[in-house]
């Protein structure tokens, strides 16, 4: 079968809710992946930072393998012989408390604003329903009713209000707007990106995440950090809240928690924050499943025994010096932290962002461009150098194709 074979299939039966480039994978190894007719590709978005481990990385996969021939799930009704295991081990890990394990990303931001809700009322003292949260503006943190209540993008708002109250916006990277915001008494949560990817990889001032988490602590307002895209050693550290040494109150993880490999995601927080939840008024079927939970053990101990913090912190030195190298009036900006990069790219004879990711793929390396002129770059984070300069030279050939 074809390409088009599946594409058209797709399109017949599939919602029209994306609007993927056109190639159809079958099969993924580390960073490669090879399409149905068998091209392979460098894969240089990681499905949005979710395959930072690689593609089926093989620890991930006999855990998850092991793990399936055993229990797949016992829904929260009973208690399993795996879930205390992965809530010790990821509490541990990432130095909180507690964890509230969910599936997907969104679902993870939702109970994040709940709980935060739940704190306000409980422990901070607002009167009920007048619990107010701020998020910076231009963020992306899913697509739920409620998690869409933040966006200020028309793309993901047009014709899906009305909306959930009780959310107020303030421009990212800006202390001063944050400030005044906090000086409402019913402000309880901050919820911020570190790194605003969908938007752009957008990267904050140095010292924003810092001074944002301060004036919180001196509100007495959460500071929750969106870490589903970034965190788990994408951005060069394991959080890239770590970058600032700061320890927000709330860490919402996911994607790359499993290593791409099921949907797994968290909230972590300490008893304080956490407690304020109590048995029945909060879960999911699948959170905190057996499979999940070896899963994402498994990937969390690949992020360590591979030093993949380390490795996407040097990859990502390089891959933007190698960027910034390509001589061509296209390419107007090249930002990034660790292997979480984007370039601008400024359309020529008639070739935007979009036609140089059709060359991209065309020339063995996949990426997606995010709002319009935006591509982002963002590997697995265990390429090797040699391939970080064999993709440097793929995206300076095709620059030079298309600026000729
Ligand atoms: C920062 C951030 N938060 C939340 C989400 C939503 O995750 P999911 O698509 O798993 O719901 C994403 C997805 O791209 C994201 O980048």
């Amino acid at each position: 079968m074809t390409s088009k074979y599946y594409i058209d299939l797709e399109d017949k039966y599939g919602a029209h809710n994306y609007h993927p480039l056109p190639v159809v994978l079958s099969k993924g190894e580390g960073v490669f992946v090879w399409d149905v007719e068998g091209k392979k590709y460098f894969d240089f978005l990681s499905s949005y930072s979710a395959v930072n481990q690689g593609h089926c990385h093989p620890k991930i996969v006999n855990a998850m393998i092991e793990q399936a021939k055993k229990l797949a799930l016992t829904s929260r009704a009973f208690h399993n012989d795996v879930l205390g295991e992965y809530e010790k081990f990821v509490t541990d890990y990432f130095g909180y408390d507690k964890i509230l394990p969910m599936n997907t990303g969104a679902e993870g931001v939702e109970t994040a604003m709940k709980l935060a809700r739940k704190w306000g009322y409980k422990v901070k003292g607002v009167k009920d329903n007048q619990a107010k949260i701020i998020f910076a503006r231009d963020n992306f943190h899913g697509r739920t009713i409620s998690v869409i209540s933040a966006s200020n993008d028309p793309e993901s708002t047009s014709h899906y209000g009305p909306f959930t109250p009780g959310i107020v916006t303030v421009p990212y990277n800006d202390t001063e707007a944050l400030a005044k915001q906090l000086e409402d008494p019913d402000v309880i949560a901050f919820i911020v990106e570190p790194i605003q990817g969908e938007a752009g990889v957008m990267v904050p001032d140095e010292g924003y995440l810092k001074k944002s988490f301060e004036l919180c602590k001196s509100r007495n307002v959460l500071f929750i950090a969106d870490e589903i895209q970034t965190g788990i050693a994408r951005t060069g550290r394991m959080l890239a809240s770590d970058y600032e040494d700061i320890k927000p109150d709330v860490v919402i993880l996911g994607k790359a928690l499993s290593g791409g490999q099921y949907p797994v995601s968290a909230v972590l927080a300490d008893d304080e924050v956490m407690l304020t939840i109590k048995p029945g008024e909060h879960g999911s079927t699948f959170g905190g499943n057996p499979l999940a939970c070896k899963v994402a053990i498994a990937a969390l101990e690949v992020v360590k025994d591979e030093k993949l913090t380390d490795n996407a912190f040097k990859m990502g030195e390089i891959l933007r010096a190698g960027l910034r190298g390509i001589d061509s009036d296209m390419i107007t900006n090249v930002r990034g932290k660790g292997l979480l990069n984007a370039i601008v790219i400024k359309s020529k004879n008639g070739i935007d962002a979009w036609n140089v990711c059709l060359k991209l793929r065309d020339n063995g390396l996949l990426a997606k461009p995010t709002h319009g002129d935006i591509i982002r770059f963002a590997p697995p984070l265990v390429i090797t150098e040699n391939q970080i300069h064999e993709c440097i030279e793929i995206i300076r050939k095709t620059i030079k194709e298309c600026d000729n």
